[in-house]
């Protein structure tokens, strides 16, 4: 009960405080000594992860990340989305660091939210954009529906992005990764309550905490094996102990995000 409250109210200032994150972002000076990465890693470049890519606002300020699955189709989260239009995005590819100039950035032409999304802690939250311009990196794979095993709990699991390096710092300027285990649904379920809807959601992260997503990295990828499996949704606060982050089931979604790769 008590869990169940505090995760709707970390969903809740996520989404209200996105935007702001965004506007802050460039305006902080160099995050030089972070205490820890994604919360908890190692920095890395978008030559790692070419298809790791920024979503911005129009000026170019990073507020999500999002996965490009083919030359004009990114896939994000939707409560990334909400509120944004086709004028108001950027996709931005190639670009390691927050501050750089480098790279690619496209429009985007299409916003895809999928229809059933309310909040993340409903589950739902999947986004697909469109881009204007064709993205020269190359496109990760995604699970098809029928893989729902490579959520076994204890595997290995590869987050990826720029959010904020404690749970109320500031966001890295370099692209920063970690690994986190995947947790059972039973112990997300204990974690979290009927927040965790264990259709479209998966849990990870160590029993400890210390390494998670946090702010600013939503939207990005889970990946297990190198394939995009999970979307970085939302958690209670960023690696607390007992509040492993919960990331989109892709499995769940994957028949809908093909209808949008396709379209
Ligand atoms: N909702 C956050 C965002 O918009 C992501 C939060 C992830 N939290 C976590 N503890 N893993 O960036």
């Amino acid at each position: 009960m008590f869990g169940l409250t505090r995760a709707k109210k970390a969903g809740a200032v996520a989404l209200a405080t996105t935007a702001a994150a965004a506007t802050a972002l460039l305006g902080a000076p160099t995050a030089v000594a972070a205490p820890q990465p994604i919360v908890g890693g190692t920095t890395t470049t978008t030559t790692a992860y070419p298809f790791m890519m920024q979503i911005t606002d129009a000026s170019q300020n990073q507020f999500c990340g999002g996965t490009l699955v083919s030359a004009t189709k990114v896939v994000t989260a939707a409560h990334c989305m909400v509120g944004e239009t086709t004028s108001s995005v950027r996709v931005v590819g190639g670009r390691t660091y927050l501050n750089g100039t480098n790279g690619t950035v496209s429009r985007v032409s299409k916003i895809w939210i999928n229809p059933d999304y309310t909040d993340a802690t409903n589950g739902d939250d999947v986004a697909v954009l469109t881009l204007s311009t064709s993205m020269p990196y190359t496109k990760a794979s995604y699970v098809s529906s029928s893989q729902t095993s490579v959520y076994a709990a204890g595997t290995t699991a590869r987050i990826v992005g720029w959010g904020t390096t404690s749970e109320n710092g500031s966001s890295s300027n370099q692209l920063r990764t970690a690994t986190v285990p995947i947790v059972s649904d039973s112990s997300c379920k204990s974690s979290y309550g009927s927040d965790y809807v264990q259709t479209d959601m998966v849990c990870a992260g160590y029993t400890s905490g210390g390494t998670d997503t946090c702010q600013g990295d939503s939207g990005g990828p889970l990946l297990i094996g190198g394939v995009l499996a999970g979307i970085t949704s939302w958690g209670e606060g960023c690696a607390q102990a007992g509040y492993p982050g919960v990331y989109t089931r892709l499995t769940t979604f994957s028949s809908l995000v093909t209808a949008q790769v396709n379209s």
